[in-house]
């Protein structure tokens, strides 16, 4: 049975992944992204950024508007911790360094 599916994050990875699987599968699949980017197959678009409520309200009333319900929301979107450890690395490290080399 075709189920409408929201999927946070299908630029990349996991959610690229299954919202293309879906769609082949025939469901109605509405992914969201920060970029601007090709649609991954028959994935339909919306910009969403976690960290803009504004913006995450406006993609589910999208979806809610356009097909008058969600059966499946898969909250994908996120950064995997070895990255944010990396980042958190790069940047204690960028804090140190940075002043001993204008010195
Ligand atoms: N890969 C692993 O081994 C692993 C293990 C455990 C858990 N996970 C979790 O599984 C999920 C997918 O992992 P992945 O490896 O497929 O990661 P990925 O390839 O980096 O994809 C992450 C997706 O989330 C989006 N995203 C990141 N921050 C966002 C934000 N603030 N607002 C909206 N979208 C955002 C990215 O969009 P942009 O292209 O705009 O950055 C991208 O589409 C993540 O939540 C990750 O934490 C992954």
């Amino acid at each position: 049975m075709k189920k409408v599916v929201l999927i946070s994050g299908v630029s990349s990875g996991f959610g690229k992944q299954i919202a293309n699987l879906l769609s082949e599968n025939g469901h109605i699949v509405y992914g969201t992204v920060r970029k601007d980017i090709l649609s991954p197959g028959n994935v339909n678009v919306l910009k969403m950024d976690l960290m803009d409520h504004v913006s995450i309200k406006r993609a589910v009333d999208t979806v809610l508007e356009k097909e008058g319900k969600i059966d499946v929301l898969i909250n994908n979107a996120g950064m995997h911790t070895v990255v944010l450890l990396r980042m958190l690395l790069l940047n204690i490290l960028n804090f140190r360094w940075i002043p001993t080399y204008l010195e």
